[in-house]
C-alpha cells in the first residue's frame, strides 16, 4: 500500500514526479521519461502551462484540428477543433462544404442573460421579505458598484435582481435569483464576485432593520454561485435547401433521404436513449470548439443537457422538418463562452485559434459554436440514415490501429489504399500488415 504524502503542492515538480513513480510505478523511469518527452522545450512557455492548474506535472496533448469552408452568414470561417476522436473534424469539413454549396449556414442570438443566485435561509415572514428586497435593490447594487463599474462601462452588469420564495420545497428556503450581462466575457469569475458581496450586504441590511425580528434577522447565507442553466443564453442556426437540391445518397432518392434523415431526428425527439447519443453528436462538434478557444467545456455541456430536458424530458436539441419542398435543419444551444478572460490571452494556442477566427465577440463565437454542432449532427445523422456510422468512422480510425501496430509509412501507404474499398476492422489491418 503507498504512503500517504503530506505537503505534495510544496514539492517541485521533479520531487512530485519522483514520489509518483516510486509509489505507483514501481521507480520505473520508463514512467518519468513519458511524462517529460511531453514537456514543452521552450522553458517560460513550459511554466505558463505549470501555472494553469496546482501539481502540474506534464502537458496532456489533444489534436487541434481545423475544418474550413463553414460559410456562416456569408462569411467563410476555417473552424479550429480540439478533439481527440478520428472522424469528428473530417466529419465537420464534409458538412462544410455540403452546405456551403446550398447557400450556407444561417445564425442568429436569441439571448445573452446570464444567471447567478444566493441560496438562503430566512425563518421569518416571506410577506416582509419581498418589499424589502424591493427596497434595498438600489442599494445592493450601489454596493457592488465598484465590482460592476468596468462591465456597465462595456455595456453589462446586473440586469435584474428578484426574490423568489422556495419554502414550498424546503422550509425557510428563499433565492435572490439575479440575472446578468457579462459581454464578452464568460463572466464567471464577475458574476460569482457580485454574488457574494450582495450576499453580505443583504444579511447587513436585513440584520440592522428594526422591521425584522431577531430570529428573522438570522439569516443564513447558504451558498453564492452562478448557475450554468443559461435557457435565456441562446445562438440557433439553421440550415434550407430544396430536397432536389439535396446530394443523391447511395440507394435511396433524394426526398427519401430528407424523410428518413426527419425520422432520424424525431425519433432523438421522441427517445431519450437516442437524444442522449445524438446530442452527443452536436457537442463533438461544439466542444471541439470551445475546447480551442479556451473556455470551459464543463459548464458548457452542463447547461446544454439541461437545456435538452426542460420540457421534463429528455429531448434532440436539433430539429428537422420538410416545409414545402424544402429541407430544413436547426439546432438552438445555450451557450455560456467568452472571448475575453479566461485561457483567452494566456494559452498561446487559444490566442492562436480566436486569431484564426478573426477575433470574435463572445456572440460571434456563440454562433459559430452552434454551427459546428449543426454540421456534426447533420454529418452524423446523414451517415446513420445511408451508409452507417462505422464505414466513415473505421476510416479514419485506421490510422490510430496502423500506429498501434507499429506500421511503417510504407505500410501506412499501402494499407490507406487497400482500406478505400475493404471494411476496417482491427483484425483485418492485422492481417494486412502481417502480409503487407
Ligand atoms: C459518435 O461520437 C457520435 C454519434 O454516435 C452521434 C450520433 O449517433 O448521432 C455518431
Amino acid at each position: 500500500m503507498q504512503t500517504p504524502v503530506s505537503g505534495f503542492s510544496k514539492l517541485s515538480k521533479e520531487e512530485k514526479i519522483d514520489w509518483i513513480v516510486s509509489q505507483y510505478f514501481n521507480h520505473n523511469s520508463e514512467a518519468k521519461n513519458t511524462l517529460t518527452a511531453y514537456w514543452n522545450q521552450d522553458e517560460k512557455r513550459q511554466a505558463l502551462h505549470d501555472d494553469f492548474i496546482e501539481n502540474t506535472i506534464s502537458n496532456y496533448y489533444l489534436p487541434l484540428g481545423v475544418a474550413p469552408n463553414f460559410n456562416i452568414n456569408g462569411t467563410l470561417f476555417t473552424i479550429p477543433m480540439a478533439i481527440e476522436e478520428s472522424s469528428v473534424v473530417a466529419a465537420a469539413a464534409k458538412a462544410a462544404k455540403y452546405w456551403g454549396a446550398r447557400g450556407g449556414f444561417k445564425t442568429e442570438i436569441l439571448g445573452e442573460e446570464k444567471i447567478g443566485q444566493i441560496h438562503f435561509i430566512y425563518s421569518g415572514n416571506g410577506e416582509k421579505l419581498f418589499p424589502f428586497i424591493e427596497e434595498i435593490k438600489p442599494k445592493l447594487l450601489e454596493d457592488v458598484s465598484t465590482l460592476t463599474a468596468n462591465m456597465i462601462k462595456r455595456g453589462g452588469g446586473i440586469t435584474g435582481i428578484s426574490l423568489r420564495d422556495k419554502t414550498a420545497e424546503l422550509e425557510g428556503y428563499y433565492q435572490l435569483h439575479l440575472q446578468f450581462h457579462t459581454v464578452d466575457s464568460m463572466g464567471a469569475n464577475f458574476i460569482n464576485s457580485c454574488l457574494e458581496a450582495i450576499a453580505k450586504r443583504l444579511q447587513f441590511y436585513i440584520g440592522e432593520d428594526s422591521r425584522f425580528s431577531p430570529e428573522e434577522k438570522a439569516v443564513e447565507i447558504v451558498m453564492s454561485i452562478l448557475s450554468n442553466y443559461v435557457p435565456n443564453c441562446l445562438a440557433k442556426a439553421w440550415v434550407r435547401c430544396p430536397i432536389d437540391a439535396l446530394e443523391e445518397e447511395e440507394g435511396m432518392s433524394k426526398h427519401e433521404f430528407a424523410e428518413k434523415f426527419v425520422r432520424a431526428v424525431t425519433i432523438a425527439q421522441l427517445e431519450p436513449y437516442r437524444a442522449v447519443t445524438h446530442n452527443k453528436g452536436i457537442m463533438n462538434g461544439v466542444d471541439a470548439v470551445v475546447i480551442a478557444t479556451g473556455n470551459d467545456f464543463r459548464a458548457v455541456e452542463a447547461g446544454v443537457h439541461a437545456f435538452a430536458a426542460r420540457d421534463g424530458h429528455y429531448a434532440s436539441l436539433s430539429k428537422a422538418t420538410i416545409e414545402g419542398d424544402d429541407f430544413c435543419f436547426e439546432l438552438t444551444l445555450p451557450l455560456a463562452i467568452g472571448t475575453v478572460g479566461g485561457l483567452t490571452k494566456l494559452h498561446p494556442l487559444v490566442k492562436w485559434s480566436m486569431e484564426l477566427l478573426g477575433n470574435p465577440s463572445a456572440k460571434e463565437l456563440m454562433q459559430i459554436m452552434v454551427v459546428a454542432g449543426l454540421a456534426q449532427n447533420f454529418a452524423a445523422v446523414r451517415s446513420l440514415v445511408t451508409s452507417g456510422i462505422q464505414k466513415g468512422h473505421m476510416k479514419m480510425h485506421l490510422l490510430n490501429i496502423l500506429n498501434q501496430l507499429n506500421a511503417n509509412a510504407n505500410q501506412k501507404e499501402k494499407a490507406i489504399e487497400y482500406f478505400k474499398t475493404t471494411a476496417v476492422s482491427f483484425s483485418a489491418v492485422e492481417q494486412f500488415l502481417q502480409n503487407n
